[in-house]
């Protein structure tokens, strides 16, 4: 027969369980609630990476932005993992048609094509099915 004190023993236990399964962020967390990560996530440079192409093919420029700033970002394990991510991208000395590596393309220097916009991206990226997938890049001036 289990005794009281095992009894004890395995719902303490089992308390245990669920505070570690409730991971470091800050005591409850919801499944599918979106929450911060680090601007240093790999996952997260990649789909910020991503969205920044989908911006340049998107605009009408000449030449091709890059994130100069991350204002606040935020994982979501919804059937994969979701990024949503304010930014701010700025205009960089690389002209579109060139066709150039963004990493090697430096900002525009202050003065008349100096330009930054404030963004919102939504990436989601399904790591068995190697996809990554835009599914917003709204930004104003
Ligand atoms: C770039 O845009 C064109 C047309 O607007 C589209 O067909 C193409 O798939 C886009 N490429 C990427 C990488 O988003
Ligand atoms: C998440 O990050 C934003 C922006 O950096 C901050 O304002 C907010 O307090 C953070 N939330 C949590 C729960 O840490």
């Amino acid at each position: 027969m289990m005794g009281l004190k095992t009894l004890l023993l395995v719902s303490l236990l089992g308390v245990l369980a669920l505070r570690v399964a409730a991971g470091s962020h800050h005591g409850l967390t919801l499944p599918g609630a979106p929450y911060n990560v680090s601007e240093n996530d790999p996952g997260l440079q990649q789909a910020v990476l991503d969205g920044t192409y989908f911006f340049n093919n998107q605009s009408n420029d000449a030449f091709l932005f890059k994130p100069s700033t991350i204002h606040r970002a935020q994982r979501q394990v919804v059937k994969g993992v979701r990024y949503i991510v304010d930014l701010e991208i700025s205009r960089t000395i690389c002209h579109k048609r060139d066709n150039k590596d963004l990493s090697n393309c430096d900002f525009q220097p202050e003065g008349r094509l100096h330009q930054t916009f404030q963004c919102h991206c939504e990436v989601w990226v399904i790591p068995w099915l190697k996809e990554i997938k835009t599914e917003e890049f709204s930004c104003k001036s």
